[in-house]
């Protein structure tokens, strides 16, 4: 009652009209999906980069194109430097600011809070923690990996200790006022979700050296962390399940006992420690406000980064995310943050554990955002440097047709009625759905062979799509098929995507297909288009952009 009548009164100050009847639906995730007014809801949108939201101004025309964008849910950061430039005291300013913004632009916030952590460095924490080292020490690293994202002659970055208890207690004091203040200054739940710290984790070493990480390495294994492990010893991910069986799964020891004396041992060691004090921050800020929290992590090990410590040892990397699950469970999902080459590698990865996924972090490549809708039942995704994109580029484009489809979509989803198509290699694939075998070829493919076949020339090769960024790094269009499928049952399909064919068959063979309507979902629902016949049917799914049809099949009487 007390959140519905501060809405009102934040409605009149702000001039816009809040949806009492929601104000007191908390946005929350449950059977991996996420629900946001009461509805399932997929967060699509973007990252901004790191320091656009320090500035309102500068993000004002931001807020304008992301809009033009489609983009309905932008992920923002909040930073402890300028929430609480002196210790105690707190500034709103900026967080109120983006509210009013998403409020305005009928858009929905995930803020990062940028605490202690940020990509394995301490730049985000205030001047008052930084500048006393005895009281907030750091941490200490062997140097082992100098070199890794430095080079020499570079400034030193602050790197605090997560083994300070000082630290904890700040950085969680300074998190539970924050979601203190959404859960009055938010009523109607702009903010849906809360990233707890970024890419957390250590580079240099694998593991901390100080004199408090030394005490707490020689300490005993908690015996929670050892009982999460045998309880789930079958489903845990194979580098850790290998690493503990190494010493023979023992049940009780030091951290060198139970896992060694190793780069990996170290990982797990640091690992639980990184995910101890999120965890505290996390229930801590549920306290104030329980909306849905997660951490994300930069990806180890990979191409470059084969050792913790050249990515960041005890992030919530691949190889620990069950030491994480086990030590955190306030975070409701541990998210990849998505720059390698093939990202259906870390899409698998990260579906873990009956952890719902979101990637709030990823380049400009549209076919992986479907891949993850499709195949693993994400929640949400999100782009790097949105604001650095085109309002009339591919991504774009997938956003405004996506945008009325969350119903159609999490339902699916839910009920394993949804398929992603991603073709890297040109090769065809089967999709099994609602009966039928589907089987999906790329069109650009398809078409050569069926002219070769004809004894005529083969298409031009297709030039690259155009960028699909404005500012930053180009990024090419992608120019993969890719798309989704979705049983709609009784021979029913919806097909949206690009650069591919599909052709059904049942249990009897191929099939015909009887109707295909393109269309779109609006608010109403779905909106028939043009009716696909003739020479259309060639290439019922385009080859130039992204499409949506309803293919009926037909049903011959038996
Ligand atoms: C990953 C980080 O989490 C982001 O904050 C940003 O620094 C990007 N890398 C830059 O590419």
């Amino acid at each position: 009652m007390k959140r519905i009548l501060l809405g009102s009164l934040m409605a009149l100050a702000t001039g816009a009209l809040l949806p009492a009847a929601h104000a007191e639906e908390l946005p929350v995730i449950r059977n991996r999906q996420l629900l946001v007014d009461g509805k399932p809801y997929l967060a699509l949108g973007g990252e901004l980069h790191n320091s656009s939201a320090s500035n309102s101004e500068y993000m004002q025309p931001v807020w304008d194109k992301l809009k033009a964008m489609h983009v309905r849910t932008v992920v923002s950061t909040v930073s402890w430097e300028d929430f609480e430039p002196q210790e105690g005291r707190f500034d709103y300013t900026l967080i109120d600011a983006q509210i009013a913004r998403a409020r305005q632009h009928d858009m929905r916030l995930v803020l990062i809070w940028f605490g202690a952590f940020k990509n394995a460095s301490s730049t985000y924490a205030p001047t008052w923690v930084r500048a006393n080292p005895a009281r907030f020490p750091r941490a200490v690293a062997k140097g082992q990996f100098a070199e890794a994202f430095t080079y020499p002659g570079a400034m030193p970055k602050p790197v605090l200790s997560v083994f300070s208890p000082e630290l904890l207690n700040a950085d969680r004091r300074a998190f539970a006022a924050f979601m203190k203040h959404l859960a009055q200054a938010d009523p109607d739940h702009r903010v849906i979700m809360v990233q707890v710290n970024n890419e957390t984790g250590m580079l240099h070493d694998s593991r901390d050296r100080s004199s408090l990480a030394n005490a707490a390495w020689g300490q005993q294994v908690p015996a929670s962390l050892l009982q999460y492990l045998n309880a789930h010893w079958q489903a845990l991910r194979p580098e850790l399940a290998d690493l503990w069986a190494r010493q023979g799964r023992r049940g009780s020891g030091t951290w060198a006992q139970v896992f060694g004396t190793d780069w990996q041992a170290e990982e797990v060691f640091m690992a639980w420690h990184f995910a101890r004090y999120m965890e505290a921050l996390a229930a801590e800020g549920k306290k104030a406000l329980p909306l849905p929290m997660y951490v994300n992590g930069w990806l180890g090990p990979q191409d470059g980064q084969p050792v913790a410590g050249q990515y960041p040892s005890g992030g919530p990397a691949k190889r620990v995310l069950d030491v994480w699950k086990a030590a955190a469970p306030s975070l409701d999902m541990l998210s990849p943050d998505i720059y390698v080459p093939d990202a259906k590698v870390p899409l698998a990865d990260y579906d873990h554990a009956g952890k719902p996924l979101f990637v709030p972090e990823a380049q400009f490549r549209t076919g992986n955002l479907f891949w993850a809708l499709g195949q693993h039942g994400a929640l949400g995704y999100s782009i790097f440097g949105i604001e650095d994109g085109k309002p009339d580029g591919q991504l774009a484009q997938a956003y405004a047709m996506l945008a009325n489809m969350d119903d159609v979509i999490t339902r699916a989803q839910a009920q394993k009625r949804i398929a992603g198509i991603l073709i890297d290699d040109g090769k065809l694939t089967e999709i099994h759905l609602g009966g039928y075998t589907i089987t999906v070829r790329e069109t650009q493919v398809l078409l050569k062979q069926m002219l070769l076949d004809a004894g005529l020339q083969a298409p031009p090769v297709p030039a690259p799509l155009p960028s699909e960024t404005e500012h930053g790094q180009p990024a090419p269009g992608d120019g993969r098929p890719f798309g989704l499928v979705i049983d709609e049952g009784n021979g029913s399909f919806l097909v949206m995507g690009r650069g591919f064919t599909v052709d059904f068959a049942d249990r009897a063979g191929l099939v015909e297909i009887d109707r295909v309507e393109e269309g779109r979902f609006t608010e109403d629902g779905w909106k028939a288009g043009r009716v696909i016949n003739g020479d259309e049917r060639l290439t019922i799914i385009p080859m130039d952009r992204i499409g949506l049809v309803r293919i009926r099949l037909l049903r011959k009487a038996d």
